[in-house]
């Protein structure tokens, strides 16, 4: 990786600012997923054990720069504290005297955390006055939150502007992981895209377009292709003014040889919810009354052939409606064939968002090469753009 990290300086006694990307789902006051919390620990345990005084700092949901109760970061605090089995002691703003001597009076090897940054409007606004204050409080800056490396705001990008800023490692786990698929993946290399819209992957599969063999489409998005090629979808969720675009990808794919394959079946539903009349119909016979829910077993089947040759392969967003368990069933198999193969030896990327979901449900997250913590920022990457909160740590050329 061309970024510095961790490795590159010594954190004894050193005050070190650490971005950290704990924006996790709190219900009833806990901490319902911790997923990103412990992907963060090797970062804060290296740091402490080697005798950093480490300053964490986050955001939790988009308070809009108001101080909202339910998206304080005690909950993550008290999760962070189990994990490490340690006190973690939470600011009550992210500023301010009582902040300052917080800060002041930590010792080698102990760690705070700074309450929610989004409670204050010039964290998103990037606001130069409110990225000093924040870089008052390190020696040294340490950006762990790859989750929010698409966001140019003051804890991003600002306090590395003043600070030195090195990469934490589950960021350059992100980097040298995700880099790989679009600069040296094996071949054959596909991709499994999802989700619901298409407008939302236009940009992905355009990129994706220049690096894969084959792709693997399914989801809601899948309806505007098959509307592109002359179904008609019925009730199902659509995506009107981006036919031309599934025409115009369609055309190029078909041009540089490479394959896509579309869903054969559809499970069909009167209504998108649990427990709706649902069933099994081909492409082609879609009933103008009924949605398209999930992809079908024989789309399946073919999905799981193709792939069976792939040596890479990079899966972002879900097959079908999958929140409702009934129409999760093409997206849970995807999920395990997919383990399947990552466990037989091919690389095999979970880039992020609801299809990350489907594999930390069925606890399958360990199995795959690696699992995306980042939502939006896997995509962009994916996309072939620079996170601003990349391109302003340290290069190591520079260096
Ligand atoms: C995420 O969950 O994708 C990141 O934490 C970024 O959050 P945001 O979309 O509110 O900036």
């Amino acid at each position: 990786m061309d970024k510095l990290t961790v490795r590159d300086f010594d954190p004894a006694g050193k005050r070190i600012l650490v971005r950290v990307d704990f924006n996790v789902p709190i219900e009833d006051g806990k901490v319902k997923d911790d997923t990103r919390i412990r992907a963060s620990l090797p970062t804060i345990r290296y740091l402490l054990e080697r005798g950093g005084r480490v300053v964490l700092m986050s955001h939790l949901g988009r308070p809009n720069g108001k101080v909202i109760e339910s998206a304080r970061l005690r909950p993550v605090a008290q999760r962070l504290g189990e994990l490490l089995r340690m006190a973690v002691p939470c600011t009550g703003d992210a500023l301010g005297i009582g902040t300052e001597d917080a800060v002041g009076r930590l010792k080698n090897g102990q760690v705070l955390l700074l309450e929610n940054l989004r409670f204050h409007a010039a964290e998103e606004a990037n606001d130069p006055a409110f990225a000093k204050a924040l870089a008052a409080y390190g020696e040294v800056y340490v950006n762990d939150a790859f989750g929010t490396a698409h966001r140019a705001h003051a804890s991003t990008v600002g306090v590395p502007q003043i600070l030195p800023a090195f990469a934490g490692l589950l960021m350059e786990r992100e980097i040298v992981n995700l880099s790989r698929l679009l600069e040296n993946p094996e071949k054959p290399f596909a991709a499994v895209i999802g989700g619901a819209k298409v407008s939302g992957k236009i940009k992905v599969l355009e990129h994706l377009m220049e690096k894969v063999d084959f792709f693997v489409i399914g989801g809601g998005m899948a309806n505007t292709f098959l509307v592109a090629q002359g179904h008609s979808v019925g009730k199902s969720l659509l995506e009107k003014d981006r036919v031309e675009d599934a025409q115009r990808i369609l055309a190029a794919a078909e041009e540089r040889g490479v394959r896509i394959l579309l869903p054969t079946d559809i499970v069909v539903a009167k209504e998108v919810t649990r427990g709706a009349e649902h069933k099994i119909v081909p492409v082609h016979k879609i009933p103008n009354s009924w949605s398209a829910v999930d992809v079908g077993p024989a789309s399946t089947a073919a999905f799981e052939a193709a792939l069976a040759e792939a040596r890479t392969v990079v899966w972002n967003g879900p097959l079908g409606v999958f929140e409702v368990p009934t129409f999760g069933d093409g997206t849970r198999s995807m999920a395990r064939f997919l383990s399947r193969h990552a466990q037989a030896g091919n690389t095999v990327v979970v880039g992020g968002g609801d299809s990350v979901a489907a594999v930390e449900e069925l606890k399958l997250a360990e199995t795959f090469t690696h699992v995306s913590t980042g939502g939006g920022a896997s995509l962009e990457f994916l996309e072939g753009q620079e996170l601003p909160g990349i391109a302003i740590l340290r290069d190591r050329a520079a260096a």
